[in-house]
């Protein structure tokens, strides 16, 4: 598959890194600076390449939106026209010193970016988890129990490819239902982010979902 990423930084740039790793083509794009792309491409071992965000939205079957809430106007504007494509996100919305969501209980992030592009598939993934922890989940994918990562929206095809996504970086993919759940993944991201942030294990944490009574 290509996918387009769109904010290579701590997100953008490690779930490309595994993307390309797991045999995608990849293309990084929007950092401040050239020669950060560039190493990123160069790094990933595997078929990886920079361009403008249109460069990489052009030719994806999936893009990743991986910025700062602040920043989705500026991205969606230099992306150009994503109408028809599967637009995963993981972004947040949160303020801009990162302390606090700015939208929430009556809307999302996933469904703000959705009215901006209503033409293209939102999905809401890989927000739950610290990027800390995403090479240590695809390092450790062959193993019998992987992490879980809900991931929600309103396009079933899209979401297909984005459980195969969320599969090829090691974790096992929960539906969480329609983009409005993002509603619930978004504040639930925070708490992980305590949890790796502030609790006393590290940040390289991930999360499984068991069910009990069957
Ligand atoms: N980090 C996490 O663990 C985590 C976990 C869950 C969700 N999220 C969410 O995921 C999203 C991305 O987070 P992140 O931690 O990956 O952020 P980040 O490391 O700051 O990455 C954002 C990317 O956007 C680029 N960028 C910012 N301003 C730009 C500008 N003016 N022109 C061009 N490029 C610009 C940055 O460039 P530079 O590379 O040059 O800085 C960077 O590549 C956020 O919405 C965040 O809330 C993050």
């Amino acid at each position: 598959m290509r996918i387009g990423i769109l904010g290579s930084g701590l997100m953008g740039g490690k779930l490309g890194t595994v993307f390309a790793r797991a045999g995608h083509e990849v293309v990084f794009s929007y950092a401040r600076s050239k020669r950060k792309l560039d190493e990123l491409a160069r790094n990933a071992n595997g078929k990886a390449s920079t361009g403008t965000p249109a460069e990489a939205a052009q030719q994806a079957d999936a893009v990743l939106l991986a910025v700062h809430w602040l920043r989705f106007d500026d991205v969606l504007k230099q992306a150009g026209d994503l109408s028809g494509k599967l637009v995963l996100t993981c972004s947040l919305p949160m303020n801009e010193d990162n302390t606090e969501l700015v939208v929430g209980r009556t809307s999302s992030a996933a469904e703000e970016l959705a009215k901006r592009i209503p033409k293209a598939q939102v999905v809401s993934a890989f927000n739950t988890v610290p990027s800390e922890v995403l090479f240590g989940v695809y390092a450790a994918r062959r193993k019998a129990v992987r992490p879980s990562l809900v991931y929600c929206g309103d396009d079933s095809r899209a979401k297909r490819v984005a459980a195969e996504l969320i599969r090829d970086v090691g974790f096992d993919p929960v539906d969480a239902g329609p983009l409005r759940i993002a509603r619930y993944t978004e504040p639930f991201a925070l708490l992980i982010g305590q949890l790796a942030y502030d609790g006393e294990g590290g940040p390289e944490l991930a999360y499984r979902f068991e069910r009990f009574g069957k």
